[in-house]
């Protein structure tokens, strides 16, 4: 059987289902692409992602996963083709989307607290009108708690570890309830019990509060029992549907270019033979 072009779609809809209203639709990209000067980083891309869809974006670096959150956040301009998030057009700043930044440390002398930065999510879009009542602290403290952060709810974020400050990213961004959520590696530096336990809340947001999950990744198994669609990015290419569709040898070897193996183990997925130049496979400690 001869493979399919790496750019073959599987549409979010399927076929048969009909036209998903708006209001269902969390992400639609339709024959979008994006370049920095002359380097394409993928065009021909059209995509729906529907509310409560856990999505996961994988691929090596320098592939465009972060640039793609830029565009549905409105802070990239697509080359070509259009963008809609929650059925209008990208907007900064919109209430409607929480955002788990790819990690950079707060320099230490931050003048914020943990709980500060968690509060922010809170009414950071309210400058001037903090209406810090009981229920904003016992929500504040529920945030902090289920991440696991409430042994330093009053430390200055500056001095807290790389994992426990990505920790009280992912609270924050989760602060606001949003419809579309976007976490940019979120996993990256925490403990395996952390990763469980903060990937199992963004879960809970994707299927109790309905939010699409837009979750960018260069390890799927942490995710994998979560994982509705994938899109893995490489030299340009790309692939969207499911895990066991995606993360097959011949899919990815025709993304590479190269031979690759896809090997399950225990529920896990083991890709081996990724070209040297793709170091997103081996954990970044920081
Ligand atoms: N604003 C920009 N201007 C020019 N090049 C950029 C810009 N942002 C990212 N790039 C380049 O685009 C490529 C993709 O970047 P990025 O989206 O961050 O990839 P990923 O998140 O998959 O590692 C990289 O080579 C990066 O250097
Ligand atoms: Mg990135």
């Amino acid at each position: 059987m001869s493979p399919q072009p790496a750019s073959s779609q599987v549409s979010a809809a399927g076929s048969g289902q009909g036209l998903r209203s708006a209001s269902e639709l969390a992400v639609s990209l339709s024959d979008a692409s994006l370049s920095y000067g002359a380097r394409e980083l993928w065009s021909g891309l059209d995509l729906d992602i529907r509310r409560g869809e856990f999505f996961a974006v994988l691929g090596p670096n320098g592939s465009g996963k972060t640039s793609l959150l830029k565009v549905l956040l409105g802070l990239e301009k697509l080359t070509s083709g259009s963008v809609q998030v929650a059925g209008e057009p990208v907007r900064r700043g919109s209430r409607n989307i929480g955002y788990i930044p790819q990690q950079q440390p707060f320099p230490p002398e931050t003048p914020l607290r943990a709980r500060d930065l968690v509060g922010l999510g809170l009414d950071g879009h309210r400058w001037g009108i903090r209406l810090r009542d009981a229920a904003h602290h016992r929500h504040v403290d529920s945030l902090l708690e289920a991440v696991g952060a409430s042994s330093y709810a009053n430390a200055p974020v500056g001095t807290l570890s790389g994992g426990e400050q990505q920790r009280l990213r992912a609270a924050q961004a989760l602060a606001t309830n949003p419809d579309v959520l976007l976490c940019d590696e979120p996993l990256l530096s925490l403990d395996l019990h952390h990763q469980q336990a903060v990937s199992s809340l963004i879960n809970a947001q994707c299927h109790e509060a309905n939010s699409a999950v837009i979750f960018v990744t260069h390890e799927i198994n942490p995710i994998i029992d979560y994982v509705d669609r994938v899109l893995y990015l490489a030299n340009g290419r790309f692939r969207v549907g499911t895990p066991e569709e995606v993360m097959t040898s011949s899919v990815l070897s025709e993304l590479y270019g190269s031979t690759v193996e896809v090997l399950r183990h225990n529920g896990r997925i083991i890709v081996v033979g990724l070209p040297d130049a793709t170091p997103h496979h081996h954990h970044e400690e920081i």
